[in-house]
């Protein structure tokens, strides 16, 4: 080991993201030691952060970083103070829509576990929570109504398009069977095929590609009802399979599940260089504080560690960490309600026992 260099870019981003940030890296540089590696890291910006320098949300130094790099490592973007630019140039859609694009990223996968200490602080009752819950949303994330042409805003109307092409769909639907017979064999798709035309065509593919996995068994849910299973039983599901917009909603209700946002990682595949990042945002009100939950950039940190890197075991010493923290009922103070400790005293926490 140690006889190569793996080249990661790391954008801190906006808000909570830089505190955050420096956890995963405190996490990484733990796992450098142990597994004797080397970890180059290429510091860029990106959303407000790159406004305030650059006057660009994606700028091409940053870019330039990204296509450099084996990894993307993000924490998070926008805020208030950057609201007020026009879409393609405010953080969210010109800095990661733009950088999801740039790096021909098609699938975005975020695992939920509830964690059995944690299920107090679930908004779901105990009731609803029995049973082991470990799901995973493979969400399109580079078509859909976020990126269908044409787009179009006045005083008076307004206008999105929501397209879905068959190769489009063909493509996500096998990653989700793929992911599905490697875990429980169970995937949900979840779409609107009761009214809309894509969807229409999304279930028809969907269903044309489980022909090639006789071993998963699919079922379909129109996305209302999806939301509603996902508060009444959330153990039914294993993998979801779902459009851009819909995965974008349902991954925050099924974070929500898990206790916090702050506890979900992600990770963004299709092209050569994979982008990890948490699937929460940059939570500007307690930016600065110390309080951020940093456990998603840690997981987001274990994600790259196994998919851009083969360093399955790493990962997994990460994720024992992580669960052996909250099992002795520590964690900030969005899942803990007494004594919650501090963003900084998390991460050491879990980097010693790594
Ligand atoms: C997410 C976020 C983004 C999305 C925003 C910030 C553009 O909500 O990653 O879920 O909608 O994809
Ligand atoms: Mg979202």
């Amino acid at each position: 080991m140690g006889e190569f260099q793996r080249n990661i870019c790391v954008l801190p981003g906006d808000g909570i993201g830089p505190e955050i940030m420096e956890e995963g890296l405190k996490v990484l540089e733990k796992v450098r030691k142990k597994y004797d590696i080397v970890f180059k890291l290429n510091f860029g910006y990106i959303g407000g952060a790159a406004l305030d320098k650059y006057d660009s949300p994606l700028p091409d130094e940053t870019k330039e970083i990204c296509l450099n790099s084996d990894a993307v490592l993000l924490a998070s973007i926008g805020g208030p103070k950057w609201d007020h630019y026009p879409p393609e140039k405010n953080p969210e859609v010109g800095g990661l829509l733009g950088l999801r694009k740039l790096l021909n990223l098609f699938v975005n996968l975020r695992p939920v576990v509830v964690y059995d200490k944690l299920k107090n602080t679930s908004p779901l009752s105990k009731r609803v929570l029995k049973g082991k819950i470990d799901l995973i949303t493979v969400r399109e994330l580079s078509s859909g109504i976020y990126f269908g042409q044409p787009k179009q805003i006045t005083d008076k109307k307004a206008l999105d398009t929501m397209v879905y092409e068959k190769d489009i769909v063909e493509r996500i639907a096998r990653v989700g069977f793929d992911i599905a017979k490697a875990r429980k064999g169970k995937l949900t798709s979840v779409d609107k095929a009761n009214v809309l035309y894509s969807s229409m065509l999304w279930r028809r593919v969907v269903e044309e590609v489980s022909k090639d996995y006789p071993v998963v068994e699919l079922n379909h849910l129109y996305v209302d009802n999806a939301a509603m299973q996902l508060i009444l039983n959330p153990s039914q599901f294993d993998v979801i399979l779902t459009t851009n917009l819909f995965g974008d909603i349902l991954s925050d209700e099924s974070a929500a599940i898990a206790g916090s946002l702050g506890m979900i990682p992600s990770a963004s595949f299709g092209g050569d260089i994979n982008l990890y990042e948490p699937a929460g945002g940059s939570a500007p009100d307690i930016a600065g504080k110390g309080v951020a939950n940093p456990i998603a950039q840690i997981l987001s940190v274990a994600m790259m560690l196994e998919y851009s890197f083969d360093m399955r075991e790493a990962a997994d010493d990460i994720r024992k960490a992580v669960e052996s923290v909250i099992n002795e009922g520590l964690g900030t103070r969005d899942i803990i309600d007494e004594k919650p400790l501090s963003t900084s005293k998390i991460g050491d926490l879990i980097a010693d026992r790594i």
